[in-house]
C-alpha cells in the first residue's frame, strides 16, 4: 500500500516571470483554484493522504491555503454565507499535509532529498506541484496500480513532439507488456540526442533506494542536482519502468498550458462552460 507523496513547490517559476516574481507558480489560479490543489486532490483520489509539499523562501501563500482562517470563517458566519464556509474548510481537511523547506533552490532531485526522512523505507509516490493531469483515472493512481503490478520504480510518461524535446527528460526504453522498462534517461536533450519521443511528465512512484542515488548525484543541466540523473543511477541497480498514462498533463509553469488547463476545466464547469464555449465560437470568428 502506497501512502504517502511528496509535492515538490520550491522552484523559482523563471519562466513564467514577472507573475511568479512575488507569488509561487503552484499556487497560480487554475480556473477557480490554485494549481497545487488540484495536485493535492490527485494525491488523495488516488488514496494517498499523508503529503509532504517541498516549499521555499516566499511560498508561504501554499500554507495559507491549506490552513484554516479563523478570523474569514468567523466573518463568513456572520454574513451567514455557509456555503462558502463548506468550500473554505473542504481545502483546510484534503489530508495530512505537513512541510519543509528546500533552503536552496538547488533542483529537483535536491527537493525530493528534502523528504528522505518523512518517506521512511517505504515506496512513495512524486507529484511536481507545478503540474496538472486530467484524466479518468488520476495519473497517480494509474501509477500506483502499475507499482502494484511489476514492484519497482515507474514514472509517467506521455509523447512529446519534436520542438519540445528539449524541455523534458526524455526516456530510452524496451516495450514491456504495457509499459517501458527504461534503459537510459537524458535531461533535457535536442531532438537529434533523444533517445526517443517519450517525456517525463511529472509523477513518478519510487523506491526509497532513490535517495541514496540522489545523494550520488552531481550537478547537472544547469547547475542542478536533477532528478533524472539520479533515476538513471536507479535502474543500474534495480529496474525502473515507464508508463504511458492515460490523459492529459499540463505544465503550468509554462504560459501555454496554464491558458489551455484552465480553458478545459472553464468549459467543463456547469456554472461557466457554456457561456464561455459560445463566447470562444464567435472569438474565434473574429479573430
Ligand atoms: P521546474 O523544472 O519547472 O523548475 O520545477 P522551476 O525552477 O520551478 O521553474 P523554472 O524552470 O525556473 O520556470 C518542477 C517542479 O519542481 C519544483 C518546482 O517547484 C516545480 O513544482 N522544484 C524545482 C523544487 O521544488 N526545487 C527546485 O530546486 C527546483
Amino acid at each position: 500500500m502506497l501512502v504517502k507523496a511528496v509535492i515538490p513547490a520550491a522552484g523559482l517559476g523563471t519562466r513564467f516571470f514577472p507573475i511568479t516574481k512575488a507569488q509561487p507558480k503552484e499556487m497560480l489560479p487554475v480556473y477557480d483554484r490554485p494549481t497545487i490543489e488540484y495536485v493535492v486532490k490527485e494525491a488523495v483520489d488516488s488514496g494517498i493522504d499523508n503529503i509532504l509539499i517541498i516549499t521555499g523562501r516566499g511560498k508561504r501563500a501554499i500554507e495559507d491555503h491549506f490552513d484554516r482562517s479563523f478570523e474569514l470563517e468567523n466573518t463568513l458566519i456572520k454574513g451567514e454565507k455557509f456555503d462558502l464556509i463548506e468550500e473554505l474548510e473542504a481545502s483546510a481537511n484534503m489530508a495530512d499535509i505537513h512541510y519543509i523547506r528546500q533552503k536552496e533552490q538547488k533542483g529537483l532531485g535536491d527537493a525530493i532529498f528534502c523528504a528522505r526522512k518523512f518517506v521512511g523505507n517505504e515506496p512513495f509516490a512524486v507529484l511536481l506541484g507545478d503540474t496538472i493531469t486530467i484524466s479518468e483515472t488520476p495519473c497517480t493512481k494509474q501509477l500506483i496500480k502499475k507499482y502494484e503490478e511489476y514492484k519497482a520504480s515507474i514514472i509517467a510518461v506521455e509523447k512529446v513532439n519534436k520542438e519540445k524535446i528539449s524541455s523534458y527528460g526524455i526516456v530510452k526504453v524496451t516495450p514491456i507488456n504495457d509499459v517501458y522498462r527504461i534503459e537510459d534517461l537524458v535531461e533535457k536533450p535536442s531532438p537529434e540526442e533523444a533517445p526517443s519521443d517519450l517525456g517525463i511528465i511529472g509523477r513518478y512512484v519510487l523506491t526509497p533506494e532513490i535517495f541514496e542515488c540522489i545523494r550520488k548525484t552531481k550537478p547537472g543541466v544547469g547547475g542542478e542536482i536533477q532528478l533524472t540523473d539520479a533515476i538513471r543511477l536507479l535502474k543500474d541497480i534495480q529496474a525502473v519502468y515507464a508508463y504511458n498514462f492515460q490523459g492529459r498533463r499540463y505544465d503550468i509553469g509554462t504560459k501555454i498550458d496554464w491558458l489551455k488547463s484552465t480553458i478545459e476545466i472553464a468549459l467543463n464547469s456547469e456554472e461557466n462552460g457554456p457561456e464561455l464555449k459560445k463566447y470562444l465560437k464567435e472569438l474565434l470568428n473574429k479573430v
